[in-house]
C-alpha cells in the first residue's frame, strides 16, 4: 500500500486555523505598504490586497511559534511582499494575464510599471528584515533572494529547451519556488532563537513542501480550471516552459509518441490546436498523475523533516497544524 498522509486536523479546522494566522499578517501589510510615491502604493495594493493564500507568512508563524516564540505580523510580511514582488515579475515575463481571478497588474499598469514596483516591494521586505537583530535572520533572506534570482534567470534559459532533464526541472523549481517556502519557515525558526539543528528541520520541511507546492501548481497548468485556479491554465506549453509532467510523458512513451509530443510542444506556442493535443498526449501518458505523486512524495518528507520535533504526548497546535499543511498542499485546487 502507498504510504498516506498522518492526517488529524480537518479542513475546515486547518483553514480555521489558517486564515486566523493571515489576519495579522494582513494587518501588517496594511500598516508597512507606505511610499513617498502614492502611484507604488496603489499598484502595490492592487496585487496585495487581491486574495492571495498568505501561504508564506501564515508558515512563518507557524515556525516561530512551533520553535517557542509568537511571531510577529510585521515579518511574517516580508514574506508577502517578496512573494508578491515576484508573481509581479513573473507575469510579465510569462506574458500572463491572469492572477487571482482578475486581470493581472501588468495589464493594468503596464509592464514598465510592475517591474518597478516590484523592485519596491523587494526593498520593503528586506527593510523589515533588518528589524530582527539576529543577524542569521536578514543572511537567510539575502540567501534566499540570491537563489531565487538564480532560479528564474534558469528558467528562463530553460525555455523551449523539449529536451530538459528531470534534474533541471527539479534544480529550477527548487530555487524559484521551494527556496522562499523554506526561508519563511527556516526564518520563523531563527526569530524563535531555535538552535541550528532546530533551524534546519524547519528549513527541510519547507522545501519538501515547496517542491510539492510548485509540483502541483505544474500539474493544475494541465488539468485545472481558470475559475477555480484564477490564473491561466495550460499557459506553461504555450510559453515553452517544459514542466514535470510534459516530461514523464516525453520519457514514458514509444519513440514515434515521443516524437509527435515533442513537434506539438514545438508548435504550441503559436498553435492552439497543437497545444491542446499536446496537453492531452502528456495526460494520457499519465504524466499528471505521475508529478501528483512525486509532489505527495515531497509533502510526506515535508512530515516527516518534523517527525524528531513530536514529544510523546502529540505536537501541539503549531507543530500540528504545520503538518496538516503538507496533505492540503498536494490537494489544493486553487
Ligand atoms: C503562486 O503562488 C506562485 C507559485 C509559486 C506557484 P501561490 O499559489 O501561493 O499564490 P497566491 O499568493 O495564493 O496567489
Ligand atoms: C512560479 O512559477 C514562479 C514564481 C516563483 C513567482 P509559475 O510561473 O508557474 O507561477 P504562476 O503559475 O504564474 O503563479
Ligand atoms: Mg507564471
Ligand atoms: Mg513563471
Ligand atoms: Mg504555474
Amino acid at each position: 500500500m502507498p504510504p498516506s498522509f498522518n492526517q488529524t486536523v480537518s479542513a475546515q479546522e486547518l483553514r480555521r486555523r489558517v486564515l486566523a494566522l493571515a489576519e495579522p499578517a494582513d494587518q501588517a501589510l496594511k500598516d508597512t505598504l507606505k511610499s513617498h510615491v502614492p502611484y507604488i502604493e496603489q499598484v502595490s495594493g492592487y496585487i496585495i490586497f487581491s486574495g492571495g493564500k498568505r501561504l508564506r507568512p501564515v508558515l512563518y508563524l507557524l515556525a516561530a511559534a512551533a520553535a517557542g516564540s509568537q511571531g510577529q505580523g510585521r515579518h511574517a510580511a516580508i514574506f508577502e511582499y517578496l512573494h508578491a514582488a515576484t508573481l509581479l515579475h513573473d507575469d510579465v515575463v510569462d506574458e500572463a494575464g491572469l492572477r487571482r481571478g482578475r486581470p493581472a497588474a501588468r495589464t493594468r499598469y503596464g509592464n514598465d510599471a510592475v517591474i518597478l514596483v516590484g523592485d519596491f516591494l523587494f526593498s520593503k521586505s528586506y527593510s523589515l528584515a533588518t528589524e530582527v537583530a539576529d543577524h542569521r535572520f536578514v543572511t537567510a533572506l539575502t540567501d534566499c533572494t540570491t537563489l531565487m534570482a538564480e532560479g528564474q534567470v534558469l528558467e528562463l534559459l530553460f525555455t523551449g529547451d523539449y529536451e530538459l532533464a528531470e534534474a533541471d526541472y527539479r534544480r529550477v523549481i527548487q530555487a524559484k519556488t521551494a527556496v522562499l517556502i523554506a526561508a519563511s519557515c527556516q526564518m520563523g525558526a531563527i526569530f524563535a532563537g531555535a538552535d541550528e539543528q532546530l533551524v534546519e528541520s524547519f528549513y527541510a520541511y519547507g522545501m519538501e513542501l515547496g517542491m510539492a507546492f510548485q509540483m502541483v501548481d505544474d500539474a493544475l497548468d494541465y488539468v485545472g480550471t481558470e475559475h477555480e485556479f484564477g490564473k491561466p491554465v495550460g499557459h506553461d506549453l504555450g510559453e515553452g516552459k517544459i514542466t514535470l509532467p510534459f516530461i514523464f510523458a516525453r520519457d514514458n512513451r514509444d519513440s514515434a509518441e515521443r516524437a509527435r509530443l515533442l513537434e506539438l510542444a514545438a508548435a504550441a506556442p503559436t498553435d492552439a490546436q497543437a497545444q491542446a493535443e499536446a496537453k492531452e498526449l502528456v495526460r494520457r501518458a499519465g504524466g499528471v498523475d505521475y508529478t501528483f505523486a512525486q509532489a505527495k512524495a515531497h509533502a510526506l518528507a515535508a512530515q516527516e523533516a518534523l517527525a524528531a520535533l513530536i514529544p510523546p504526548d502529540g505536537p501541539g497546535e503549531h507543530l500540528e497544524t504545520l503538518l496538516a499543511l503538507a496533505p492540503y498542499v498536494v490537494e489544493r485546487r486553487s
